[in-house]
């Protein structure tokens, strides 16, 4: 597939790493124009574009910027005809820039996104670490394969996701509608824990609404006031104690 992506930091990287690794055809762009990624797109087999570029002439398009710059690249989309598929990788965390009431009232984070965008989107590639997605993929059918949510309301969009994902080395799991994406979002049981699907399914069912952003930062308090930056593995390990449901809602 011809697929754009806007966004080329660590998980703008790692999709376009991990989809050309697939024998996609990647173009790659970030805020500072081609010669600034040139090198980095190179070596990951991406052809290095301005954002502009990278929505033109694609079947899908990859959003993975943070959450608050969205509605900065809103105009790009003007033109890009209704077919393509829109993935948005975003979530949203206040400590990191402007605080969105309508999400800090319980709009879902991909319902604004796509708001913002004016077009439909899927929301999938948020909830795993970018280290996750580069070496965490295994062949479909072996053991322990991880998977990851897919949300979204046109169903042909979320078939050409799931298809990715797959690519990627995990099993993609459909889960629902964007209105139901906030299962997926930063503090709930399914976000950043590395779960197999069956164990993704509970983790989205288990979700409760009103508890995950307290969560989302009492985590992120935890993680930026630690004497040295946390591993991979304790910010999972931690992810799924913080966030897991009381054994009585099992
Ligand atoms: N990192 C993870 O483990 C992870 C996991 C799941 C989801 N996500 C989500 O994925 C998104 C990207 O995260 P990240 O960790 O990759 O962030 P990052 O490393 O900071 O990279 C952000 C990228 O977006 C580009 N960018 C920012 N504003 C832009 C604009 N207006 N137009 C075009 N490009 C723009 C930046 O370009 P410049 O460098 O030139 O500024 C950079 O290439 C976030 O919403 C995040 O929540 C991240």
């Amino acid at each position: 597939m011809k697929i754009g992506i806007i966004g080329a930091g660590n998980m703008g990287g790692t999709v376009a790493r991990k989809l050309v690794a697939a024998g996609h055809s990647v173009k790659l762009a970030g805020a500072k124009g081609p010669d600034d990624i040139r090198e980095k797109a190179e070596k990951i087999g991406a052809v290095p574009v301005t954002s502009e570029d990278a929505v033109k002439d694609v079947e899908v398009i990859v959003l993975s910027i943070p959450f608050a710059s969205i509605p900065k690249v809103a105009g790009l989309f003007a033109n890009v005809p209704s077919e393509v598929v829109v993935i948005d990788t975003s979530n949203y965390y206040p400590q990191f820039g402007t605080r969105i009431p309508q999400v800090e009232e319980g709009k879902p984070e991909s319902v604004w996104s796509s708001e913002q965008l004016g077009r439909p989107v899927v929301k999938t590639f948020n909830a795993v670490l970018a280290k996750t997605l580069a070496d965490g993929g295994k062949a479909s059918g072996d053991a322990g394969r991880l998977a990851m949510p897919v949300a979204g309301g046109d169903q042909g969009s979320k078939a050409v996701a799931r298809q990715l994902v797959e690519a990627a080395g995990f099993d993609p799991l459909d889960a629902g509608e964007l209105a139901d994406s906030w299962r997926q979002q930063p503090g709930t049981p399914a976000y950043c824990t590395e779960l197999t699907i069956k164990e993704l399914k509970t983790a989205l069912a288990s979700a409760v609404k009103d508890d995950a952003p307290r969560q989302r930062d009492a985590l992120m308090e935890e993680f930026s006031s630690a004497e040295s930056p946390p591993s991979h593995e304790t910010v999972v390990a931690r992810n799924r104690e913080v966030t897991a449901p009381p054994l009585n809602n099992l």
